[in-house]
C-alpha cells in the first residue's frame, strides 16, 4: 500500500512536470499502460483472498482514478497552451499591400452587345451568328442585290482572291443582313432573332473604321406590319438608352431587300463635347444622328430563304453597334475603339463583374 501511495505521488508530481505531450504521455504509459505498474497492481488482486482483494481492489482503482484525473487535466492545460502559442504565432500583417485588382476591363462594345442581347432576350429574340468570311450569295444575291445591282458598289467590299469551291466570290461580310437569310434557310419561320457581330468595309475616317459592328434584327410572322417595327425599335432605345424621352424619325429610305425601306434617326443635343440622346431633332440646339435601317422584308428575300412570302411577312434592321455605344458612354471618335489603347480601355472599359441585366436597369454604370 505505502508503495503504491509513493509510486501515485512519482507519477503526480511527473504529470505536474511534464511540459509537452509526449512527456505527459511517458507518464500514462508508465502507470495505466497494459505493462504499466498500476495494471500490475491490478492483476495481483486475482491471488489475493477475498478478505485482502476487497480492501486492495477500491485502493487501487482509487490510485488509477486519480492519475487518470490528472493526466486529463494537464493533457487540456498543454493543449490550450498549445493553441495559444500557435495563435501567436500566426499574426495577419495587415500592413502588407492589398492584392492586386483584377487587370483588363469589358472592351465597351462587347458590353454594348451583351446589352441589347438582354433588352432583346426579354423582347422574345434569339441570338443568331453567321461567318464573318461570307460568300457573294449570302452577303448579296439573297438579299436582292444581285451581281449588276448599283448597291453592292457601296459596299466597299474586301474581297479573297480565291473563289469557293462552288464559283461564288468569297468576302468578307459587309453587314449582318446575310445572318437574316442564313437563319430563314435553317429555322424557317416564323423566327424572331438578333444577331449581332463585326462586319469590314474598305473605308476608314473619323466615324468610320475597316472593321466595325452590326445588330440585325429579323422578324418573320403572319400579320406583321410597319407598326411593330416602329414599337420594337422604340422599346428597344428606351431600355437601352434608360430614358422615356426618345424620339425616332424614321426615313423614307432604300434598301434592296427591303420594301418600304426606312432609315432610323435618334434625336440627340450637344452637352458640352458628349451627345445626349433625347429631345427633338429639330427642335433648337438638338440633332439627328442616324443608327441604321430598316424596313419590312423584301418578297424576293423570302423567296431566296424558302419562305413562303404569300404567307409570311415581316420587318428587318441593322443598327451600327459602335455608334450606340458612343451616344450612350460618350465616346467621341470611332478609330481610338480599336486601337487597343489600355488607357482608353481603363478609362471606357467595364469591370467583368458589370453583366448587364434589365432587373438593374441594363446600363453597367452611370
Ligand atoms: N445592311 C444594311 C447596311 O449595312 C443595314 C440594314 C438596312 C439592315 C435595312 C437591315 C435593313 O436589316 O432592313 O447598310
Amino acid at each position: 500500500m505505502t508503495d503504491l501511495t509513493s509510486q501515485k505521488q512519482t507519477a503526480l508530481d511527473a504529470i505536474a512536470k511534464a511540459d509537452t505531450l509526449d512527456a505527459l504521455e511517458a507518464v500514462r504509459l508508465d502507470a495505466l499502460g497494459k505493462k504499466g505498474w498500476v495494471s500490475l497492481a491490478l492483476k495481483t488482486l486475482g491471488g489475493m483472498s477475498p478478505e485482502e482483494r476487497s480492501e486492495a481492489a477500491p485502493a487501487i482503482q482509487a490510485v488509477r482514478a486519480e492519475i487518470a484525473d490528472a493526466l486529463d487535466a494537464k493533457k487540456g492545460e498543454l493543449e490550450s497552451a498549445a493553441l495559444e502559442a500557435q495563435l501567436a504565432a500566426e499574426t495577419i500583417d495587415l500592413t502588407l499591400p492589398a492584392p492586386e485588382s483584377a487587370k483588363g476591363s469589358v472592351h465597351p462594345v462587347s458590353q454594348v452587345m451583351d446589352e441589347l442581347a438582354e433588352i432583346f432576350a426579354d423582347l422574345g429574340f434569339a441570338v443568331a451568328t453567321g461567318p464573318e468570311i461570307e460568300d457573294d450569295w449570302h452577303n448579296f444575291t439573297a438579299l436582292n442585290m444581285d451581281e449588276s445591282h448599283p448597291a453592292r458598289a457601296m459596299h466597299d467590299t474586301f474581297y479573297f482572291p480565291d473563289a469557293a469551291p462552288d464559283g461564288g466570290q468569297m468576302l468578307l461580310r459587309t453587314h449582318t443582313s446575310p445572318v437574316q437569310i442564313r437563319s430563314l434557310k435553317d429555322q424557317g419561320a416564323p423566327i424572331r432573332i438578333i444577331a449581332p457581330g463585326r462586319v469590314y468595309r474598305s473605308d476608314s475616317d473619323a466615324t468610320h473604321t475597316p472593321m466595325f459592328h452590326q445588330v440585325e434584327g429579323l422578324v418573320i410572322d403572319k400579320d406583321i406590319h410597319l407598326g411593330h417595327l416602329k414599337w420594337t425599335l422604340e422599346t428597344f432605345f428606351k431600355a437601352f438608352f434608360e430614358r422615356e424621352d426618345i424620339t425616332l424619325r424614321l426615313r423614307p429610305s432604300y434598301f434592296p431587300f427591303t420594301e418600304p425601306s426606312v432609315e432610323v434617326d435618334v434625336g440627340y443635343s450637344n452637352e458640352g463635347d458628349r451627345r445626349v440622346v433625347g429631345g427633338n431633332g429639330d427642335d433648337e440646339g438638338h440633332d439627328w444622328m442616324e443608327l441604321g435601317g430598316s424596313g419590312m422584308v423584301n418578297r424576293r428575300v423570302l423567296e431566296f430563304a424558302g419562305v413562303d412570302p404569300d404567307e409570311y411577312q415581316g420587318f428587318a434592321f441593322g443598327l451600327g453597334i459602335d455608334r450606340i455605344a458612343m451616344l450612350k458612354y460618350g465616346m467621341n471618335d470611332l478609330r481610338a475603339f480599336f486601337d487597343g489603347d489600355p488607357r482608353w480601355l481603363s478609362h471606357y472599359g467595364f469591370a467583368a463583374v458589370d453583366q448587364p441585366a434589365l432587373s438593374a436597369g441594363v446600363g453597367a454604370r452611370a
